[in-house]
């Protein structure tokens, strides 16, 4: 009998394609759901905050000018990479993040910790025209960005966002559209950066390491 039904799967295309797509669907799943209710990947680390309305507008603005096809924002658990960018990135610091912003390819270094590594000023400059503070920078310039920020749309964003479990309270987005007046594009961009990966700087405990971290990882803390 076992030997027929086989048989059936392997002759019918079709019917050895929805099987095998079930088969798959069940693998993917137990690997999938679990890191949904996992603790490490759920809790916030300590100090973590949901991106306040000029941070998110700022963060929209990196996703517009798709600076992660070329900056990543997730630093490997490897010497050669924590002695360049920092403590390596950990799931906690990711949760207010929708989506997250790991990307996938370095033309430019990391930026998960690159907030308070320069001045505003420098992001400034450097945004406007990446050469006139790193001379022999390939990337491009956004002069563009020194205008109004579009404000229009920050409650939408906030409530949609609360969907999803960021915890933003009503008045939080009542107060949103005054926190962004007179803000620039810019503004919000460098607020954003200056954010970034700071929950876990300045020695702060480490509320949901990886289950593995190399030794050389944790030399440099
Ligand atoms: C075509 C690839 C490319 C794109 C797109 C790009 N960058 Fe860069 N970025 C680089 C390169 C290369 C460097 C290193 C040279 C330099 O500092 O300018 C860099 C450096 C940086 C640095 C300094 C990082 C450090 O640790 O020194 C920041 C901050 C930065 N980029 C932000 C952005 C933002 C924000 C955007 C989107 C508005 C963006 N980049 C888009 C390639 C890119």
């Amino acid at each position: 009998m076992a030997q027929s039904n086989h048989d059936f799967i392997e002759r019918k295309v079709g019917w050895l394609i929805v099987f095998t797509l079930m088969t798959v669907s069940v693998g993917g799943l137990v690997e999938i759901v679990p890191l949904f209710y996992q603790k490490s990947t759920t809790t916030p680390v300590e100090g973590l905050k949901p991106y306040d309305p000029v941070r998110l507008v700022g963060r929209d603005i990196y996703i517009r000018e798709g600076c992660y096809n070329c900056h990543s924002q997730m630093i490997r658990p490897f010497r050669a990479e924590t002695e360049r960018y920092g403590h390596y990135s950990v799931a906690g610091e990711y949760v207010y993040d929708h989506p997250f912003q790991w990307g996938s390819k370095r033309t430019g270094p990391d930026l998960h910790r690159v907030g308070g590594r320069y001045s505003d000023q420098w992001h400034r400059i450097h945004l406007i025209n990446p050469r006139d503070v790193v001379p022999e920078s390939n990337m491009p310039a956004f002069p563009w960005l020194d205008r109004p920020a579009k404000i229009d749309d920050i409650e939408a964003k906030m409530t949609a966002l609360r969907k999803v479990g960021v915890p933003y309270s009503d008045e939080e987005i009542a107060g949103a559209r005054k926190a962004l007046e007179g803000k620039t594009e810019l503004d919000t961009l460098v607020a954003y950066l200056q954010g970034l990966g700071t929950a876990l700087q300045a020695g702060k405990q480490v509320a949901a390491a990886p289950a593995v971290a190399p030794a050389a990882a944790s030399e440099k803390q």
